[in-house]
């Protein structure tokens, strides 16, 4: 059972499809906490509605954010964290803390498209204008740079003739509410293991 906190800048669709996955069973985690960058965020409210401790860090010092994240990640016994349309780097004392135990979900393939600047409609315009055939989205561990470290999970979806960024961004935010729950499942299953840069999933043992 994963004790998650998980950090949203913006809508929080994939908060709400960990959510739901949490509630029908389908990952055993319970969200302890959401914290955000923009108190504005509808992320925030949907943490207020279900009685999730909230942190906002809008108009906090930089050097102040991680001890302020370190705090309440402690007092909500936070044991993993999910980072779910974060746009802001972790601070790298947080990282240490929770080396290997951050992920972040990213709408493209990574190691193409990712780093700074690349969020959001960026991303997916600049996998049309490539002229790749496959995108998807790619569930990954955190480290102190941008849309680096190893990869946890990707699936795929088809590039159409016809797409714009909108209705590639609409394919492969469906593939995300479905693939961000199971990799995490796969940590709450400590099934996770890491074999230099890549992540071994180890099948569950029946007895
Ligand atoms: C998702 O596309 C995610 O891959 C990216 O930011 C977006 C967040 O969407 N990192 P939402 O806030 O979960 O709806």
């Amino acid at each position: 059972m994963l004790r998650l906190t998980v950090f949203v800048s913006g809508r929080g669709s994939n908060l709400q499809a960990i959510h739901t996955a949490v509630s029908q069973r389908r990952l055993h985690a319970e969200i302890v906490g959401v914290v955000s960058n923009r108190s504005a965020s509808p992320a925030l409210e949907f943490a207020h509605t279900q009685r999730i401790s909230r942190l906002s860090l809008e108009d906090m010092e930089t050097q102040q954010q991680g001890d302020e994240i370190l705090a309440f990640l402690e007092q909500t016994r936070t044991d993993f964290i999910a980072l779910a349309g974060y746009m802001k780097l972790i601070p790298s004392e947080v990282v240490a803390v929770f080396r290997h135990r951050i992920t972040n979900i990213h709408p493209a393939l990574l190691p193409s498209f990712g780093g700074k600047g690349m969020y959001g409609r960026h991303v997916h315009e600049a996998v049309l204008s490539s002229g790749v055939k496959v995108s998807g989205a790619t569930v990954h561990l955190v480290d102190e740079e941008y849309d680096r470290g190893p990869i946890v999970m990707q699936r795929c979806v088809p590039v159409l003739d016809d797409d714009t960024p909108e209705s590639l961004a609409t394919r492969v935010l469906a593939v995300e509410h479905a693939m961000y729950p199971e990799a995490l499942q796969l940590f709450a299953e400590k099934r996770v293991e890491l074999r230099g840069n890549r992540i071994i999933t180890r099948s569950l043992r029946i007895l």
